[in-house]
């Protein structure tokens, strides 16, 4: 592969080229999309979590002003499922249609949507539904309400975990639980439906993270060709994995808009969203360790159990990440589904290995304490110097480097190891540490470059920008390879019309999108060359090998022509270039994983029972960062995200009935700023060219994982109580 080793812009920091747009407002989110003629949904929920929908009564909701109607099992179209595959690109959330029948399993289910003339007209008239249910009592309520097991749905083992056991004279076992949590992403779920023409075509607006899966699954259910529809989606307000496949208020607003033949746009209102749009499940694991008395790992057994719905099986794999964490001859995991009365499940950042990263990260902290060991020690004794789980070398590891210099920076050496011997006026410290790390992934990707007659660039891909900086990440690319400057490249996302890009998850998304990038622009740089080099050109008669691009001109043996000008003496509007990218042969012979340490100071002031972490240092190994300044805004951001699943974040179902209690902002708690510790954020520098040419593994679910062990262990040490269920509240420290 081709390296970029010299970089002047990939690997330097780059404000954000929608950065201004964003502050201005002239950035369009979904939920500011306004067409002509537009009408609004709101959907009415169902206020049991498992039954039969006996009637709807709609005559008060119909007589309210500018309703124009209301869609129920009893008046909606007949539409077909979608195949709901990942592999043919149609997966969706939730794959039953709404209103599909009278059967209600879920606390949230839509059971109507009211269109009218506004939004609040429609909101008014929800509120006016009324609906008469036959309750079952037989429901399932969640995971932690009771002591259900569930099917084992996938199991990992090598070596022989059992013999091991039997003879290790160090043992650890306990369990660990995790409460649900919400996304809460900042924009809302919105769909902004529209159809056109008499062979229709359907067009839709969409918050989503993966446009052409919304596009395909949409094709499949409303019985189009793929070509025929369009899924849009500029600016997003964040997902965080709720967006990542569509769900079944899409589905409700297409039909209604193409019922009433008017375009319809349906933003959920926080509640609904919190209550149908996914959650990261609940999940129990019983860790068990097994050690000599030097802190050898000699076994691991990993059990896990994560809810799932009555109407999907989603698997949350809690141990995903435990087979290659350390180095150890027997591990064994298990993984164990629950169907429960809530609605579906769905990949929240780092899915499934932040939750066993918990339990893991915590148990090897307990294991630390049973061996008198330093946790930071224990875990270097046990450092997985190749991948144990595919017995392959990793592209590139740092988690030492990681270890050892978030260490330093943060003073672990001065750490008193007794409990609740650090105090600092009325508050005890707790210092504890953890490791982080999530898998590298890429995916196919294709791109388009042009190069224009005003000497300026456009790059367009499929995928999205989420937040996370993919505008500017792709203008850097184009920027590094043409010498134009990053404000000259145009960048198009968010739009199935674009050549295909991937979705925007599993942190895959920069590593995706830039070699499909890089190639696109090459191609055009190529185009480009050949006129140059050609008939009447700049560089006439030359070879176009000995030509070099050089800030935005090509230049041979002291002879310049700049883009614009090859192009105008051409007569040309523009060049073009195509390119495409697909990971290839260097998974099989490496293992590719980013790393991470994070050590976090917690202060409990025992007087008035308050509970803060203090300060969060993290060092990062995440090959190279592509632009610096949005990667550290993603850490920074995942440990805000950490200290919400650390110390605060838990849906409440009601264990009698599993209708969810907190839905909205105000009893469901996510960090404010007053929650922000200090935090300082190292983001290593090791370039990863195995996995690509710009040596980037990606960013964004990383950050996240081992912040809330790294909480619980540093809670472990200020107060002697080892809390191993999440969120960690003050009453458990009481
Ligand atoms: Mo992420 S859970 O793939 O948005």
């Amino acid at each position: 592969m081709s390296e970029i080793n010299d970089p002047a812009i990939v690997g330097h920091q780059t404000p954000r080229i929608d950065g201004e747009d964003k502050l201005t407002g002239r950035a369009t989110y979904t939920t500011d999309w306004q067409v002509t003629g537009m009408l609004h949904g709101y959907p009415v929920p169902a206020t049991i979590a498992h039954g039969t929908l006996e009637a709807l009564e709609l005559d008060e909701a119909r007589a309210m002003p500018g309703v124009v109607d209301i869609l129920h099992h009893r008046h909606f179209p007949e539409l077909q499922r979608s195949p709901n595959s990942m592999k043919h690109g149609d997966q969706v959330s939730e794959v039953r249609l709404p209103f599909e029948d009278e059967r209600i399993y879920y606390h949230g289910q839509y059971i109507a949507l009211v269109v009218a003339e506004t939004f609040d007209q429609a909101r008014a008239a929800a509120l006016c539904v009324r609906a008469r249910y036959r309750r079952e009592h037989d429901v399932r309520p969640g995971l932690l309400s009771g002591d259900a097991e569930g099917e084992t749905v996938d199991d990992y083992s090598r070596g022989d975990p059992d013999i091991a056991f039997a003879s290790a004279p160090v043992i650890h076992d306990a369990t660990y639980t995790i409460a649900p949590e919400s996304h809460v992403p900042l924009e809302p779920h919105v769909t902004l439906a529209e159809w056109h023409g008499s062979e229709p075509r359907l067009i839709v607006h969409e918050s989503t993270q993966g446009i052409f899966y919304e596009r395909n699954a949409l094709a499949r259910i409303f019985d189009l060709p793929a070509e025929r529809v369009e899924v849009i989606s500029h600016y997003i307000g964040s997902g965080f994995g709720n967006k990542l496949f569509m769900w079944p208020h899409a589905v409700a607003t297409a039909a209604a808009a193409r019922l009433l033949g008017r375009p319809v746009k349906t933003v959920l209102p926080r509640q609904q969203d919190m209550m149908s749009t996914g959650q990261r499940p609940a999940s129990r694991q019983r860790i068990r360790l097994a050690a000599d008395p030097d802190g050898r790992l000699m076994a691991i057994h990993h059990d896990s159990t994560s809810e799932t719905s009555l109407v999907d099986r989603h698997v949350d794999a809690c141990g995903g990440a435990t087979p290659s964490a350390y180095a150890c001859d027997n591990v064994a995991t298990r993984q164990r589904l629950l169907a429960v009365n809530h609605g579906t499940p769905c990949p929240m950042r780092a899915p499934g290995e932040v939750s066993g990263i918990f339990a893991l990260e915590s148990a090897i902290d307990e294991l630390a304490l049973e061996l008198d060991m330093d946790p930071l020690a224990l875990r270097l004794r046990n450092y997985a110097d190749h991948d144990p789980q595919r017995d392959l070398p990793w592209s590139s590891k740092q988690l030492d480097v990681c270890l050892k210099g978030a260490a330093e920076r943060f003073g672990w050496a001065a750490r008193d190891p007794r409990i609740g011997a650090m105090r600092k006026g009325d508050e005890i410290i707790g210092y504890g540490m953890a490791s982080a790390t999530w898998f590298a992934g890429r995916q196919p990707c294709e791109a388009r470059v042009e190069i224009r007659a005003d000497g300026s660039l456009l790059a367009a891909c499929g995928t999205q920008d989420i937040g996370t900086g993919t505008y500017t990440i792709v203008a850097q690319a184009v920027a590094e390879l043409t010498g134009v400057p990053v404000a000259s490249i145009d960048v198009r996302l968010g739009e199935t019309s674009l050549p295909a890009g991937p979705l925007s998850g599993g942190s895959m998304t920069t590593a995706t999108a830039l070699p499909a990038v890089a190639a696109a622009t090459r191609d055009a740089l190529d185009a480009l060359q050949e006129i140059a080099v050609g008939p009447g050109g700049h560089f006439a008669g030359h070879d176009r090998a000995s030509l070099e691009v050089k800030e935005g001109a090509l230049v041979a043996k002291g002879q310049r022509a700049g883009f614009a000008e090859i192009l105008a003496r051409h007569r040309l509007g523009s060049v073009s270039g195509k390119g495409s990218a697909a990971p290839g042969g260097e998974r099989r012979q490496y293992s590719f994983r980013s790393f991470g340490a994070h050590f976090v100071e917690v202060r409990w002031d025992p007087g008035i029972s308050r509970l803060r972490v203090a300060r969060v240092v993290s060092s990062i190994d995440v090959g190279r960062a592509v632009n610096p300044l949005a990667a550290r805004n993603q850490v920074e951001g995942a440990i805000a995200m950490g200290i919400g699943m650390g110390l605060l974040e838990r849906l409440e179902y009601d264990p009698r009935d599993a209708r969810l209690i907190n839905a909205n902002l105000a009893d469901y708690r996510v960090p404010v700023h007053a929650d922000m510790p200090d935090v300082d954020v190292e983001l290593l520098d090791y370039p990863d060219f195995r996995f690509n040419e710009f040596g980037a593994r990606g960013i964004g679910e990383i950050g996240l994982t081992g912040i809330a062990p790294a909480i619980a262990n540093a809670v472990h040490h200020a107060t002697g109580k080892r809390v191993r269920d999440l969120p960690i509240t003050i009453e458990t420290l009481l």
